[in-house]
């Protein structure tokens, strides 16, 4: 399948590293031919002279430029082809008012780890993309990683479960590393044990379909260590505090989607 990526930025580069190239023929264009012929002979792709060429040669059309310069490239350029956009915040009423109503759409919300090949990703499509279309589209986000297909109503949600946490993920590992460092540990290790321990702990999670609360309780001996902590935790209200962290996520999301 001939793909054409209009934007070769991080997450095109990282989305394109994972791609199969004897299964997909990839063209970029991006905004400076010089700097995209440089990426292109990077990735090992071929660079478009322009969006022109790129969109004629094209059977489907990712965009993977900021938000902002969307409706941009949507204005000057007629796609007929399937269009997947990964943008945050534009939903498929947004992308079908700059194309057309019959427009094929998918949204596609990948997150920082599509770098390791590790995004979670989250997609959904609009009426118009055929069975065969929106089969390539998950072979394409498969390859770099996970893909879940979830109701469009669910994406401010999903965002901030898959797009944001990670940085919260990072400051709850940066707080128990400092917290081995109050200890008398030095930082680097710290991190380095808090980090395996939790990625670790989410594989344990994973492969065993267990409650997340079973694993607690199963760590959690009576009148032991760890039940000091859990308590500790939630005395300051844990659990409410990170539902609370998620919901702003998910309020200024859906305060930024119109
Ligand atoms: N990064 C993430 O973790 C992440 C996660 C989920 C979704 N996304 C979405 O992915 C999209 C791209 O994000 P990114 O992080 O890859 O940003 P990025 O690294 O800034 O990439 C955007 C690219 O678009 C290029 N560009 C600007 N104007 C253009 C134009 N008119 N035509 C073609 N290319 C143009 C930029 O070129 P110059 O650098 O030369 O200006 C840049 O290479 C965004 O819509 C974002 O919402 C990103």
């Amino acid at each position: 399948m001939k793909i054409g990526f209009i934007g070769a930025g991080k997450m095109a580069q990282a989305i394109i590293s994972g791609l199969d190239k004897s299964k997909f023929s990839i063209q970029i264009s991006g905004r400076d031919l010089s700097k995209t012929q440089q990426t292109a002979a990077t990735l090992g792709v071929t660079a478009a002279s322009d969006h022109t060429n790129l969109i004629a040669d094209a059977e489907l059309v990712i965009l993977a430029v900021k938000p902002h310069v969307i409706p941009d490239i949507l204005s000057a350029y007629t796609i007929t082809q399937p269009i997947i956009s990964i943008a945050a915040g534009l939903t498929l009423d947004n992308l079908a008012e700059m194309t057309s109503n019959t427009q094929p759409l998918i949204r596609v919300m990948p997150n920082i780890n599509a770098t390791i090949k590790k995004s979670t990703t989250g997609i959904v499509r609009n009426a118009y993309v055929s069975d065969e279309t929106f089969k390539a589209a998950l072979a394409i986000f498969e390859s770099i990683g996970s893909v879940h297909e979830i109701a469009e109503k669910d994406f401010g949600t999903f965002t901030a479960l898959a797009g944001s946490s990670p940085a919260y993920i990072y400051m709850f590992i940066d707080a128990m590393s400092r917290a081995g460092v109050l200890h008398g540990m030095p930082k680097d290790v710290s991190t380095q044990i808090v980090a395996e321990t939790l990625a670790a702990s989410a594989e344990m999670l994973l492969k065993s379909g267990e409650n997340p609360w079973t694993l607690v309780d199963n760590v959690s001996s009576p009148g032991g260590t760890t039940i000091s902590g859990v308590v500790s935790l939630e005395q300051h209200q844990f659990v409410a505090t990170v539902i609370d962290a998620i919901t702003a996520t998910i309020d200024k999301n859906n305060a930024m989607t119109k």
